[in-house]
């Protein structure tokens, strides 16, 4: 097409994709594209807002590295990887719920009943619950990888004093699928806001935090992989979470334990005389 306008451009970039391109490239790529278009001309986009947009993108770009998810941040804020998960959720089993850009591989065995709290101050989390199917059936052999923030609000890799793989664990379940911990009772904190994201924040007029959580990856031979995280029915960010993670199935609620109180079996079993919180939460999967 040799007179390119307004009225003709998105048909013109279709046009100029080959003929034997993968079918769902050209969906994919035909229908981003075709917004893309329609938003510039609903809005009237001017030369220096598409240059402050493609500056954002550069500044994006620039603070990523392997360690540093920038445009994971980004997708997590627009709310983009939460719809993407709730578009292939399935119904069945637990939500599931965004991954973040925190998570590390590699996370040590956690025996079932061990310790994440180690050394760090605050209040006493047991968590426990049971991986099963949709039928209710537990599921041995199933991972679950967990981790949080310290009381700090800061994850491991965000903090020079946490060692790498504090307060994350692997835990893999026995015939019974119970998995169980113990660690600090996670705390709310404010997503990175030092980069393009926090300026994001500033000229949007929002706000940074998300509701205190603890997060899971659960993977079974025969199950769909669960990427998910719970959160605490009394906190205070749990209706204005900024990554927009939060599910009806994955609210929970602590039970106050009395002192003296603390069961057997736990890697903290004779050492908490103290009150302490608990929190039951099964997790649901999917076959397939
Ligand atoms: C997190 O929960 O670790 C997280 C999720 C999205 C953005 C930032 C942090
Ligand atoms: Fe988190």
């Amino acid at each position: 097409m040799r007179n390119v306008t307004k009225d003709n451009i998105t048909d013109v970039f279709m046009g100029y994709m080959g003929d034997d391109v993968n079918p769902r490239l050209r969906e994919v790529m035909g229908s981003l594209v075709s917004h893309l278009h329609a938003f510039a001309k609903e809005v009237n986009l001017t030369h220096a807002e598409w240059e402050q947009g493609i500056a954002f993108l550069e500044r994006t770009g620039d603070i990523s590295d392997k360690e540093r998810h920038e445009f994971v941040l980004l997708s997590d804020v627009l709310g983009l990887s939460s719809l993407v998960d709730m578009i292939n959720t399935q119904s069945e089993g637990t939500s599931s719920s965004v991954l973040g850009p925190f998570h590390i591989s590699g996370a040590p065995p956690l025996d079932i009943g061990g310790d994440m709290k180690g050394r760090f101050e605050g209040p006493v989390l047991l968590s426990e619950g049971i991986v099963k199917d949709t039928d209710g059936e537990p599921i041995e052999g199933a991972t679950v990888d967990i981790w949080q923030t310290a009381p700090n609000g800061l994850y491991s890799s965000q903090d020079p004093d946490q060692d790498t793989y504090s307060f994350h664990g692997l835990q893999t379940t026995g015939p019974d699928g119970r998995y169980a911990f113990t660690s600090v009772k996670p705390v709310e904190y404010e997503v990175p806001t030092d980069g393009p994201i926090g300026e994001f924040f500033e000229a949007c007029g929002r706000h940074a935090w998300r509701p205190s959580h603890l997060h899971f990856i659960v993977k079974a031979d025969g199950f769909k992989s669960l990427v998910t995280e719970v959160f605490p029915d009394d906190d205070p960010y749990l209706d204005k979470d900024t990554v927009f993670g939060v599910r009806d199935d994955l609210v929970m609620s602590y039970q106050q334990m009395p002192a003296g109180s603390f069961p057997d079996g736990f890697a903290l079993s004779g050492q908490v005389d103290e009150a302490y919180l608990r929190v039951d939460f099964d997790l649901v999967l999917v076959k397939g």
